[in-house]
């Protein structure tokens, strides 16, 4: 369900609940009707998190004490989190008002847009497949109070957030949908549409097209599947602005792992719980089309191209064997070793694309490795690159959008774990650093262009609410992506 945001000059409006933002510490505010002693014997201290719902005190109205903490610390992360625990707490609630968007000394466009988002996302519901689809929050309206300074302000933080959380809640239904609700064919067909609708340019490219500019990784994933593959290209290029029209914008390639289903092939997975989210295998191919359907609203001023490896990974009479070999895009010969190390097949090819284009610098985003779950656990995602300076970048994004994410290094002592007696090199490495040896595999196709690789293993799902996350898949990297190419700037190669 979608929500409609939009400013009011007070809190004081008909709503069926309002929330009101309640520090650590300072004066709690009238309208709570409870002094500090009250709250804190119901288990409430204002921590950012916390909610207290007061049925009854606000006349018709249902008052939510939230938690934002240190007010002198508010700032986007905080709004987000309060946010999201007001919208849950909000219940079944249709219309809301906060007054979480005028409160501290950060930027109030920031902090509305982290507020719509923190509403928006822990909100959003995949019910398409429920037959009760009244399992979802019935919030349709929300009003933001603000100050007549901060008005205008929490105005354009609104039109942000919308964009990009909606675009979030799009990639979060794209993981979460069965496969066979979502394969290559449909993804791309979803692709063209938003497409269409965001003003990007879009090619889709089918199995003999991929074969005819020497695709073999995604085509050798796909042998198994009776679903052929898909490869879509997407481009945005920025409106031309009167003053700076002329020269060329700094240009990103994004590139998302779209296996549609990770069965492992021949080498098979076992039917445990994991196997069962392995319809999420797309979830980088899900965060980067979203991130592309938002570019023209936000205006962004960087020119930007992304290329979704989309394709299933299964088993069959016809599938890859272990021993065979497969030629690259670039030329590159791999022996495979195992078929479930699919991701880094598909996404050799789109990385040796990107890097025909020349661009100032490449981002891929994919599923990629159980290893990096073992090594950063599941709320935070791992980030190589063959650039610090972009990777910096990343890092940078990643702190304003709060999706944690940490550097490994790609050990170029490493790379002999890569060899192959017969070709170019295998497909995996040894027993450790999976992680490191899977990005060394992947820096052999970008050539000398600055390139980062972000493994979203761990946290493409959760297994309960947290913050802005919501059971499910967690379309996590869309934001991420969202800041980076919006905020991109050249590096030197390095
Ligand atoms: N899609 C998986 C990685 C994965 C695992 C994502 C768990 C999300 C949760 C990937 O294709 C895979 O199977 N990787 C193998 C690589 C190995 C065979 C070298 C892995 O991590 O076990
Ligand atoms: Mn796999
Ligand atoms: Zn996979």
């Amino acid at each position: 369900m979608s929500i409609s945001f939009k400013v009011s000059r007070s809190t004081n409006i008909s709503a069926d609940a309002v929330g009101i933002p309640v520090a650590t510490e300072g004066p709690v505010p009238v309208a709570v009707g409870l002094g500090r002693r009250e709250l804190s014997d119901r288990g409430f201290d204002g921590k950012v998190g916390q909610t207290l719902v007061l049925h009854g005190l606000g006349g018709s109205r249902v008052v939510i004490a939230v938690g934002v903490g240190d007010i002198a610390k508010y700032g986007t992360i905080e709004a987000r989190n309060a946010a999201a625990a007001l919208a849950r707490a909000a219940g079944k609630a249709g219309t809301l008002v906060t007054g979480l968007a005028d409160i501290g000394r950060g930027n109030k466009a920031d902090i509305a847009q982290a507020v719509v988002e923190g509403i928006r996302l822990a909100t959003h519901r995949y019910v398409a497949l429920k037959s009760d689809k009244s399992v979802a929050p019935k919030l349709t309206e929300v009003s933001l109070a603000a100050s007549a300074a901060n008005a205008a302000a929490v105005g354009r933080g609104i039109q942000r957030g919308v964009v990009v959380a909606d675009a979030v809640c799009t990639a979060r239904d794209l993981a979460n949908m069965p496969p066979a609700y979502l394969t290559a064919r449909m993804m791309a067909e979803r692709a063209v549409e938003i497409a269409a609708a965001t003003g990007l340019g879009v090619t889709v490219y089918d199995k003999d097209q991929l074969d005819q500019m020497g695709c073999g990784g995604i085509l050798g994933v796909n042998k198994g599947s009776t679903e052929p593959p898909r490869m879509v290209k997407l481009t945005y290029v920025p409106a031309r602005d009167a003053k700076s029209g002329r020269g060329r914008k700094p240009h990103i390639v994004l590139v998302g792992k779209g296996v549609m289903y990770d069965s492992g092939g021949i080498s098979l997975k076992p039917s445990d719980p994991s196997h069962a989210v392995m319809k999420m295998d797309m979830s980088g191919a899900a965060a980067v089309l979203a991130t592309m359907g938002t570019l023209s609203a936000l205006k962004c001023k960087n020119q930007v191209t992304a290329y979704l490896m989309c394709t299933d990974n299964m088993p069959s009479g016809s599938a890859l064997k272990l021993g065979d070999v497969l030629t690259m895009r670039n030329g590159k010969t791999v022996e495979i070793h195992n078929t479930d190390a699919e991701g880094r097949l598909i996404l050799a090819d789109g990385l040796s694309l990107a890097a025909e284009e020349k661009p100032n610098a490449i981002v891929n985003i994919a599923t990629l490795t159980g290893a990096c779950m073992v090594a950063l656990g599941e709320k935070v995602a791992g980030v190589l690159g063959n650039n610090d300076a972009l990777v910096a970048q990343l890092q940078n994004a990643s702190k304003r959008v709060d999706e944690p994410i940490w550097q490994l290094p790609l050990v170029k002592e490493y790379r002999p774990l890569l060899d192959s007696t017969v070709a170019d090199m295998r497909n995996i490495g040894g027993p450790y650093g999976g992680t490191i040896t899977a990005g060394l595999f992947l820096s052999e196709f970008v050539g000398n262009v600055p390139w980062a690789h972000l493994d979203i293993a761990g946290p493409m799902k959760v297994d309960g609410d947290s913050g802005w996350m919501q059971k499910g898949a967690t379309a996590f990297g869309t934001r991420l992506l969202i800041d980076t190419v919006n905020n991109f700037q050249p590096v030197r190669a390095s």
